[in-house]
């Protein structure tokens, strides 16, 4: 992003900025002692990461009472709801977790719910700390409306390390899907679920289509879907389709009992092989004491390696924040190099900065930045960033119907349909 020269009225509100955030809070008036952070990360991972961030906050701003506001349900598909009604009344939280891109500037930007927060990353010099195609993705009309934390990867594919090892399946530095499936069959044979899945949530099941498509249809394949030049019935998107339908042979029986974590535990436990799931789950590993490259391995999801799906965390300010003071601070601390530091090795995020201090992230993170800055980067839709709200939803949808019917040709039309309907409400 350019720094633009200033404004006086964009001078005096830096300034105030400034003010705020750097008085000590402790000396504003007592009914401002409050900060209500809306999230939905309630996991042990989650809940251990969020924590740090709230440590770090007390630490830099002592004296501020944090009302932790989450809604249960991974991936927020439960939390966003009760979100919108709650700024749809009037009722706004401080901050809340977004997704940047639609998520972020069509849900809470466009109708006006959020104050934008350009200063902070003039007044902190986090021009040059965080990338600008990042910012760029939470910037309209040259103002920014949230900070992130963290950056997660999508496309993961997770495994037990031990359990491969005992059924003789090495998994080596990429895996195509003929590999993976011909790993899923000889587990298959040995009685084992080969793919836990924890679809009580069916963005979890969503996202493990939204990997299978990204590794038919590759990086320039996916930016033409999102941007209309390539067909949601194209025979590449119902090539996917087909994976998609047979990963279902493979799953766990329970898995429409289970919610993300639990499907992670699952293959803690040895109960199943794979997972392909975001690396949150890495935060599960973290909190379990799980060793990586030992106890379990990680590899791109089939065909997807040099790809990197975005699902970035950040924080808005909102507009008529009960605590603006304490939100101002809030966003300045979740963005230090300290918080960053702090939170992402927990919660399995690398840090949206760049210049943090590498040596304090493990094996995991090392190989999760090091993709980072060598692949091409792409915004999930099962995490709201890459289409409308209205087409993250629909394909929700047409998965739960998909998964029951396995009808390629519904799916792909329900898909043309969804993308029709979202071009003409864009
Ligand atoms: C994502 C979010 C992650 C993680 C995950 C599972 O949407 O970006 O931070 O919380 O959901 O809940």
């Amino acid at each position: 992003m350019h720094l633009k020269l200033r404004s006086f009225s964009s001078f005096l509100a830096l300034a105030s900025i400034f003010a705020l955030v750097q008085a000590p809070l402790s000396s504003q008036a007592a009914g401002d002692k409050k900060l209500e952070v809306f999230s939905w990360w309630t996991s042990g991972g989650e809940a251990a990461a969020l924590d740090a961030l709230f440590s770090t906050y007390k630490k830099q701003y002592p004296g501020v009472e944090i009302i932790n506001a989450t809604v249960a349900g991974g991936g927020g598909s439960a939390a966003r709801p009760v979100l919108q009604t709650r700024l749809a009344g009037g009722n706004p939280p401080d901050t809340w977790q977004s997704h940047p891109g639609w998520e972020l500037l069509g849900q809470y930007v466009e109708p006006g719910y959020c104050e934008e927060v350009t200063e902070l990353y003039k007044s902190d010099g986090w021009d040059k700390a965080f990338p600008k195609g990042l910012v760029n993705l939470m910037t309209k009309d040259g103002k920014t409306y949230a900070v992130l934390v963290g950056v997660h990867r999508g496309n993961v594919l997770w495994y037990n390390k031990k359990l491969l090892q005992k059924n003789g399946i090495t998994i080596g530095d990429k895996l195509d899907f003929d590999g993976f499936f011909a790993a899923c069959d000889k587990l298959k044979k040995a009685g084992i679920p080969a793919l836990g899945v924890g679809d009580s949530g069916i963005w979890t099941s969503a996202q493990l289509f939204e990997n299978t498509l990204l590794g038919v249809v590759g990086p320039q394949g996916w930016s033409d879907l999102f941007s209309g030049k390539m067909k949601w019935d194209d025979p590449q998107v119902k090539k996917a389709m087909g994976y998609f339908a047979k990963m279902q042979d493979y799953l766990n029986s329970d898995h429409s009992a289970l919610s993300w974590d639990q499907a992670v535990g699952a293959l803690m436990e040895g109960k199943v092989a794979f997972n392909s799931m975001g690396d949150w789950a890495q935060g599960e590993f973290v909190k379990a004491n799980k060793k990586p490259n030992e106890d379990y391995g990680w590899v791109c999801h089939p065909g997807t390696d040099g790809s990197f799906i975005i699902v970035a965390d950040g924080f808005t300010l909102a507009k008529g924040a009960p605590h603006k003071e304490a939100a101002l601070a809030w966003l300045k601390s979740i963005g230090s190099k300290d918080a960053q530091e702090a939170f992402n090795p927990l919660k399995g995020s690398i840090p949206a900065r760049t210049d943090v201090d590498k040596s304090k992230f493990d094996a995991y993170h090392q190989w999760s930045m090091n993709s980072f800055a060598n692949s091409s980067l792409l915004p999930s839709c099962v995490h709201g960033e890459a289409a409308p709200a209205a087409f993250q939803q629909a394909l929700n949808d047409a998965v739960t119907a998909f998964i029951v019917d396995k009808n390629v040709d519904s799916f792909a039309n329900a898909l043309v349909q969804a993308a029709k309907e979202s071009e003409s409400t864009k």
